[in-house]
Protein backbone atom coordinates (compact mmCIF):
# COMPACT_ATOMS: atom_id res chain seq x y z
CA UNK A 1 0.00 0.00 0.00
CA UNK A 2 1.35 3.31 -1.18
CA UNK A 3 1.11 5.88 1.33
CA UNK A 4 1.32 9.44 0.13
CA UNK A 5 1.31 12.65 2.26
CA UNK A 6 2.12 14.91 -0.16
CA UNK A 7 0.59 15.77 -3.51
CA UNK A 8 4.05 15.17 -5.56
CA UNK A 9 3.74 12.01 -3.56
CA UNK A 10 -0.03 11.24 -4.71
CA UNK A 11 1.33 12.06 -8.01
CA UNK A 12 4.54 9.65 -8.12
CA UNK A 13 1.65 6.80 -6.50
CA UNK A 14 -0.23 6.86 -9.57
CA UNK A 15 2.66 7.23 -12.04
CA UNK A 16 4.35 4.41 -10.20
CA UNK A 17 1.04 1.91 -10.14
CA UNK A 18 -0.01 3.13 -13.23
CA UNK A 19 -3.59 1.94 -12.85
CA UNK A 20 -4.58 1.07 -15.84
CA UNK A 21 -8.33 -0.31 -14.40
CA UNK A 22 -11.06 1.94 -12.66
CA UNK A 23 -10.08 4.11 -10.01
CA UNK A 24 -11.97 4.43 -7.07
CA UNK A 25 -11.56 7.19 -4.73
CA UNK A 26 -12.96 6.56 -0.88
CA UNK A 27 -12.52 10.27 1.35
CA UNK A 28 -12.38 10.15 4.59
CA UNK A 29 -11.26 12.06 7.94
CA UNK A 30 -9.75 9.25 9.30
CA UNK A 31 -10.79 7.16 12.66
CA UNK A 32 -12.00 4.22 10.19
CA UNK A 33 -14.65 2.20 11.87
CA UNK A 34 -16.82 -0.77 9.89
CA UNK A 35 -18.65 1.55 8.16
CA UNK A 36 -15.56 2.68 6.15
CA UNK A 37 -14.39 -0.60 5.55
CA UNK A 38 -18.05 -1.39 3.86
CA UNK A 39 -17.26 1.82 1.49
CA UNK A 40 -13.42 0.32 0.69
CA UNK A 41 -15.11 -3.30 -0.18
CA UNK A 42 -17.63 -1.55 -2.22
CA UNK A 43 -15.03 0.58 -3.96
CA UNK A 44 -12.54 -2.96 -4.30
CA UNK A 45 -15.51 -4.61 -5.89
CA UNK A 46 -16.17 -1.72 -8.60
CA UNK A 47 -12.46 -0.58 -8.81
CA UNK A 48 -9.47 -2.17 -9.73
CA UNK A 49 -7.21 0.71 -7.90
CA UNK A 50 -8.87 2.20 -4.58
CA UNK A 51 -7.68 5.48 -2.43
CA UNK A 52 -8.49 6.49 0.39
CA UNK A 53 -7.86 9.83 1.79
CA UNK A 54 -7.75 10.54 5.09
CA UNK A 55 -8.04 14.41 6.13
CA UNK A 56 -9.46 15.83 8.40
CA UNK A 57 -10.59 18.81 7.06
CA UNK A 58 -10.48 22.10 8.63
CA UNK A 59 -12.74 24.30 6.61
CA UNK A 60 -16.16 22.23 6.72
CA UNK A 61 -15.86 22.66 11.33
CA UNK A 62 -18.50 25.49 12.06
CA UNK A 63 -17.33 24.61 15.42
CA UNK A 64 -13.87 24.58 16.40
CA UNK A 65 -14.12 22.39 19.47
CA UNK A 66 -15.70 19.65 17.29
CA UNK A 67 -12.74 20.43 15.07
CA UNK A 68 -10.18 20.01 18.01
CA UNK A 69 -11.59 16.76 19.63
CA UNK A 70 -12.38 15.01 16.17
CA UNK A 71 -10.51 11.73 16.61
CA UNK A 72 -6.85 10.77 15.06
CA UNK A 73 -5.84 7.94 14.43
CA UNK A 74 -3.60 7.65 11.26
CA UNK A 75 -1.14 5.26 12.27
CA UNK A 76 -3.72 2.51 13.12
CA UNK A 77 -5.88 3.78 9.83
CA UNK A 78 -3.10 2.73 8.02
CA UNK A 79 -3.42 -0.79 9.54
CA UNK A 80 -7.03 -1.50 8.96
CA UNK A 81 -7.03 -0.14 5.10
CA UNK A 82 -3.80 -2.63 4.07
CA UNK A 83 -5.73 -5.26 5.64
CA UNK A 84 -8.48 -3.94 3.62
CA UNK A 85 -6.99 -3.80 0.64
CA UNK A 86 -6.31 -0.25 -0.11
CA UNK A 87 -3.77 0.64 -2.85
CA UNK A 88 -2.86 3.89 -2.03
CA UNK A 89 -3.77 6.05 0.99
CA UNK A 90 -3.51 10.07 1.04
CA UNK A 91 -3.14 11.75 4.21
CA UNK A 92 -1.97 15.27 3.49
CA UNK A 93 -1.29 18.18 5.56
CA UNK A 94 -3.63 20.87 5.71
CA UNK A 95 -0.89 23.32 4.47
CA UNK A 96 -0.58 20.93 1.68
CA UNK A 97 -4.45 20.99 0.88
CA UNK A 98 -4.91 24.53 1.58
CA UNK A 99 -1.59 26.79 0.93
CA UNK A 100 -3.95 29.51 0.57
CA UNK A 101 -7.16 30.30 2.41
CA UNK A 102 -10.18 28.31 -0.21
CA UNK A 103 -12.74 31.61 -1.14
CA UNK A 104 -14.74 29.32 -3.43
CA UNK A 105 -18.28 29.00 -2.73
CA UNK A 106 -20.72 26.43 -4.19
CA UNK A 107 -24.22 26.71 -4.60
CA UNK A 108 -26.07 24.06 -3.40
CA UNK A 109 -29.78 25.27 -5.23
CA UNK A 110 -31.61 25.29 -1.80
CA UNK A 111 -30.56 21.08 -0.91
CA UNK A 112 -28.77 22.50 2.22
CA UNK A 113 -31.89 25.02 3.31
CA UNK A 114 -33.10 22.45 6.13
CA UNK A 115 -30.95 19.45 7.86
CA UNK A 116 -27.52 20.47 8.70
CA UNK A 117 -27.23 23.42 6.17
CA UNK A 118 -28.66 25.75 9.02
CA UNK A 119 -27.23 23.94 11.63
CA UNK A 120 -23.93 24.09 10.70
CA UNK A 121 -23.02 27.16 9.05
CA UNK A 122 -20.63 26.50 6.18
CA UNK A 123 -20.07 23.29 6.59
CA UNK A 124 -21.47 21.88 3.29
CA UNK A 125 -19.21 24.46 1.18
CA UNK A 126 -15.97 22.96 3.24
CA UNK A 127 -17.16 19.88 2.16
CA UNK A 128 -17.48 21.10 -1.40
CA UNK A 129 -14.00 22.37 -1.25
CA UNK A 130 -12.20 19.99 -0.06
CA UNK A 131 -14.16 17.05 -1.94
CA UNK A 132 -13.89 19.26 -5.48
CA UNK A 133 -9.95 19.59 -4.22
CA UNK A 134 -10.07 15.85 -4.29
CA UNK A 135 -11.43 14.71 -7.11
CA UNK A 136 -8.90 17.26 -9.28
CA UNK A 137 -6.18 15.59 -7.47
CA UNK A 138 -6.77 11.78 -7.91
CA UNK A 139 -9.15 11.61 -10.90
CA UNK A 140 -11.27 8.97 -10.01
CA UNK A 141 -13.80 7.08 -12.03
CA UNK A 142 -16.28 6.30 -8.89
CA UNK A 143 -16.26 8.05 -5.41
CA UNK A 144 -17.65 6.45 -2.48
CA UNK A 145 -20.06 8.17 0.30
CA UNK A 146 -21.97 6.85 3.01
CA UNK A 147 -26.07 7.73 3.70
CA UNK A 148 -25.30 8.37 6.58
CA UNK A 149 -24.38 11.95 5.97
CA UNK A 150 -27.60 11.57 3.44
CA UNK A 151 -27.50 15.44 2.70
CA UNK A 152 -24.10 15.66 2.17
CA UNK A 153 -24.15 12.50 -0.41
CA UNK A 154 -27.25 14.74 -2.03
CA UNK A 155 -25.22 17.71 -2.50
CA UNK A 156 -21.99 16.08 -3.50
CA UNK A 157 -23.76 14.14 -6.68
CA UNK A 158 -25.26 17.62 -7.44
CA UNK A 159 -21.77 18.99 -7.25
CA UNK A 160 -20.23 16.43 -9.46
CA UNK A 161 -22.86 17.18 -12.20
CA UNK A 162 -22.87 20.75 -11.79
CA UNK A 163 -19.13 21.09 -12.38
CA UNK A 164 -19.21 18.66 -15.35
CA UNK A 165 -17.06 15.82 -13.17
CA UNK A 166 -16.98 12.34 -14.95
CA UNK A 167 -17.27 10.40 -11.81
CA UNK A 168 -20.15 8.06 -10.79
CA UNK A 169 -21.71 8.87 -7.23
CA UNK A 170 -21.83 5.51 -5.48
CA UNK A 171 -23.80 5.74 -1.89
CA UNK A 172 -23.60 2.97 0.51
CA UNK A 173 -26.03 1.74 3.22
CA UNK A 174 -25.49 3.02 6.66
CA UNK A 175 -23.72 0.97 8.94
CA UNK A 176 -25.38 -0.19 12.35
CA UNK A 177 -23.97 -1.48 15.46
CA UNK A 178 -25.57 -4.91 16.78
CA UNK A 179 -27.98 -2.46 19.23
CA UNK A 180 -28.57 -0.17 16.01
CA UNK A 181 -26.14 3.00 16.40
CA UNK A 182 -25.50 4.31 13.26
CA UNK A 183 -21.45 3.88 13.15
CA UNK A 184 -19.36 7.01 13.46
CA UNK A 185 -16.11 7.94 14.06
CA UNK A 186 -17.87 10.62 16.99
CA UNK A 187 -18.80 7.48 18.75
CA UNK A 188 -15.13 6.96 19.87
CA UNK A 189 -16.04 10.24 21.44
CA UNK A 190 -19.08 8.91 23.69
CA UNK A 191 -19.04 8.30 27.49
CA UNK A 192 -19.93 4.84 28.53
CA UNK A 193 -23.48 5.83 29.55
CA UNK A 194 -23.92 7.84 26.40
CA UNK A 195 -23.16 4.65 24.17
CA UNK A 196 -25.61 3.19 26.37
CA UNK A 197 -28.10 5.98 25.59
CA UNK A 198 -27.57 6.53 21.56
CA UNK A 199 -28.87 3.47 20.27
CA UNK A 200 -32.13 5.05 21.25
CA UNK A 201 -32.24 7.88 18.49
CA UNK A 202 -32.53 4.66 16.17
CA UNK A 203 -34.82 2.65 18.04
CA UNK A 204 -36.96 5.39 18.22
CA UNK A 205 -37.10 7.33 14.97
CA UNK A 206 -37.92 3.49 13.54
CA UNK A 207 -40.71 2.62 15.61
CA UNK A 208 -42.25 5.88 15.60
CA UNK A 209 -42.17 6.00 12.00
CA UNK A 210 -43.60 2.46 11.82
CA UNK A 211 -46.32 3.60 14.60
CA UNK A 212 -46.67 6.47 11.08
CA UNK A 213 -47.12 4.14 8.85
CA UNK A 214 -49.11 1.77 10.48
CA UNK A 215 -51.65 4.78 10.97
CA UNK A 216 -51.94 5.22 7.09
CA UNK A 217 -49.60 9.05 7.82
CA UNK A 218 -52.77 10.52 9.61
CA UNK A 219 -50.73 11.78 12.10
CA UNK A 220 -50.05 15.22 11.22
CA UNK A 221 -45.96 16.07 10.00
CA UNK A 222 -45.35 18.96 12.96
CA UNK A 223 -46.99 16.63 15.59
CA UNK A 224 -45.25 13.71 14.76
CA UNK A 225 -42.42 15.08 14.97
CA UNK A 226 -42.72 17.16 18.43
CA UNK A 227 -43.83 13.58 19.54
CA UNK A 228 -40.53 12.09 18.08
CA UNK A 229 -38.54 14.85 19.53
CA UNK A 230 -40.03 13.88 23.11
CA UNK A 231 -39.11 10.25 23.24
CA UNK A 232 -35.82 10.75 22.37
CA UNK A 233 -35.41 13.61 24.87
CA UNK A 234 -36.80 10.86 27.45
CA UNK A 235 -33.46 9.68 27.75
CA UNK A 236 -31.39 12.07 29.95
CA UNK A 237 -28.47 11.23 28.44
CA UNK A 238 -29.44 12.81 24.92
CA UNK A 239 -30.48 16.63 23.55
CA UNK A 240 -32.26 16.70 20.65
CA UNK A 241 -31.19 19.46 18.57
CA UNK A 242 -33.80 18.41 15.56
CA UNK A 243 -35.49 16.35 13.72
CA UNK A 244 -37.32 16.83 10.16
CA UNK A 245 -39.55 14.57 7.62
CA UNK A 246 -37.72 15.92 4.44
CA UNK A 247 -38.46 15.03 0.98
CA UNK A 248 -35.76 12.25 -0.32
CA UNK A 249 -34.99 13.89 -3.24
CA UNK A 250 -35.09 17.65 -2.94
CA UNK A 251 -34.50 17.67 0.72
CA UNK A 252 -37.32 20.29 1.27
CA UNK A 253 -39.11 19.89 4.39
CA UNK A 254 -42.62 18.11 4.49
CA UNK A 255 -45.62 19.54 6.15
CA UNK A 256 -48.32 17.10 4.47
CA UNK A 257 -47.27 13.38 4.25
CA UNK A 258 -49.32 13.45 0.67
CA UNK A 259 -46.94 15.79 -0.55
CA UNK A 260 -44.30 13.14 -1.22
CA UNK A 261 -43.98 9.67 -2.94
CA UNK A 262 -40.70 9.17 -1.21
CA UNK A 263 -39.64 10.71 2.34
CA UNK A 264 -36.24 10.62 4.77
CA UNK A 265 -36.45 11.27 8.39
CA UNK A 266 -33.27 13.02 9.45
CA UNK A 267 -32.20 14.58 12.63
CA UNK A 268 -29.11 15.35 15.09
CA UNK A 269 -28.72 14.77 18.74
CA UNK A 270 -26.48 15.72 21.49
CA UNK A 271 -24.82 13.07 23.84
CA UNK A 272 -22.96 15.45 26.41
CA UNK A 273 -21.04 17.46 23.65
CA UNK A 274 -20.92 14.59 20.82
CA UNK A 275 -23.25 15.64 17.77
CA UNK A 276 -24.84 12.47 16.24
CA UNK A 277 -26.48 12.17 13.38
CA UNK A 278 -28.80 9.71 11.75
CA UNK A 279 -31.65 9.32 8.76
CA UNK A 280 -34.24 6.61 7.71
CA UNK A 281 -36.19 6.05 4.84
CA UNK A 282 -39.86 6.36 6.13
CA UNK A 283 -41.73 6.20 2.80
O1 LIG B 1 -18.02 12.36 5.27
C1 LIG B 1 -16.88 12.72 5.59
O2 LIG B 1 -16.14 12.03 6.32
C2 LIG B 1 -16.35 14.05 5.10
O3 LIG B 1 -17.34 15.02 5.08
C3 LIG B 1 -15.63 13.96 3.74
C4 LIG B 1 -16.59 13.55 2.63
C5 LIG B 1 -14.50 12.96 3.83
C6 LIG B 1 -15.05 15.32 3.37
O4 LIG B 1 -14.12 15.76 4.31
Amino acid sequence: MIVAKTIQELKDGYAAACPSAKKGLVPTMGALHEGHLSLISKAKEMCGFVTVSVFVNPTQFNNPEDFKTYPRTLEADCKLLEKAGADMVFAPSAEEIYPERDTRVFDFHGLDRYGEGPMRPGHFNGVAQIVTKLFDLNKPDCAFFGEKDYQQLAILKRIAKDYGYPIEIVPCPILRADDGLALSSRNKLLTPEQRKAAPHIFRTMSSSAEELARSGYSIPADEFISQLVGRINESPELECEYMEAVDAESLQKISDWNSSSSIRLWGAVYAGKVRLIDNIQIK
